[in-house]
């Protein structure tokens, strides 16, 4: 068997240019502004996609780069300042911050209404108990995902790897709410690779080149790769060891072009969302 490979890159164009098609009726462009922290080389990279994407779409974009050595009251201060900000819309904060700043203290001086990374309390907790809110980015980009594999979720084993509040607890969460039964394994579990070879679904989030490997995958399962590493010869790889889970799986993201891609589409729609409750109009929905 050769796993049907989920191509992440690809759906996000057509997401794309459905959402610049979605956002001409709007009387205002969505605002998303970034805040990058410090001078990470990842970071700069992910930050930079999604000016890039979000200048195609149409948005008005705002970059805010500030030393990694500011203080936790000017960075809330930035914050605050971008809250006030009538052509900004959504916020996002590039995670991880330097050490020192505390990512939870920042996340809270955004509103819910403009948290367009769905990682504060307020959208967590919605997440949580099924209402409406902007859901985090990653964990909703798998989601779409899965839609395209032909798979019925309801009823299937889904392994999630990592807990992170980024990834593994909101995917978690998602994939309940399709009616999955969800296992969370993590850096303490016993016996990994028994409980992933019992999954249809595997979605892993733990950024170790290569841990997941055929062995692990009970044959024709959908494998979501979320990790991204790069190699010390300059190349990316993921969580999952492509070749060896490519031969067993049924569905397969790839690294780049999977997981990534779809992530960025989606803190679009999210920024979207947002722009439509500010400018106080009920939203269109996306083509499917
Ligand atoms: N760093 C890695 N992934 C993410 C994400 O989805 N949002 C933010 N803000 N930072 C990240």
């Amino acid at each position: 068997m050769s796993a049907h490979i989920l191509d992440g890159k690809a759906l996000s164009i057509s997401l794309n240019k459905d959402l610049k098609r979605r956002i001409q009726t709007l009387e205002r462009p969505p605002g998303l502004a970034v805040v990058l922290v410090g001078d990470d080389p990842a970071s700069q990279v992910y930050v930079g996609k999604k000016g890039k994407v979000a200048k195609r779409i149409g948005f008005f974009h705002r970059q805010v780069s500030v030393s990694g050595d500011i203080s936790q009251a000017e960075l809330e201060a930035v914050v605050d300042g971008l809250v006030a900000d009538e052509q900004v819309d959504g916020i996002l904060v590039q995670m991880p911050l330097p050490e020192g700043l505390s990512a939870s203290a920042v996340m809270e001086r955004i509103p819910a209404t403009h948290d367009v990374d769905g990682l504060t309390i307020t959208n967590t907790g919605r997440l949580s108990q099924g209402k409406p809110g902007l859901v985090a980015c990653t964990p909703s980009g798998v989601m779409r995902l899965l839609e395209e594999a032909d798979l019925a979720l309801q009823g299937l084993h889904a392994v999630v790897i990592g807990r992170s509040n980024i990834v593994g607890r909101p995917m978690a969460m998602l994939l309940e709410q399709a009616n999955c039964t969800v296992t969370v394994c993590h850096s303490r579990t016993r016996d990994l690779p028994a409980i992933t070879r019992q999954a249809d679904v595997v979605v892993s989030a733990v950024g170790r080149p290569r841990f997941v490997t055929g062995d692990w995958i009970k044959p024709g399962a959908a494998v979501i790769d979320v990790g991204i590493c790069r190699l010390s010869d300059g190349s990316l790889c993921g969580d999952v060891d492509f070749d060896s889970v490519r031969s067993v799986a049924g569905w397969l993201t790839p690294v780049p072009g999977g997981v990534g891609p779809m992530t960025i589409a989606m803190l679009m729609e999210n920024t979207y969302q947002a722009s439509c409750f500010a400018q106080g109009v009920v939203p269109i929905a996306a083509y499917r």
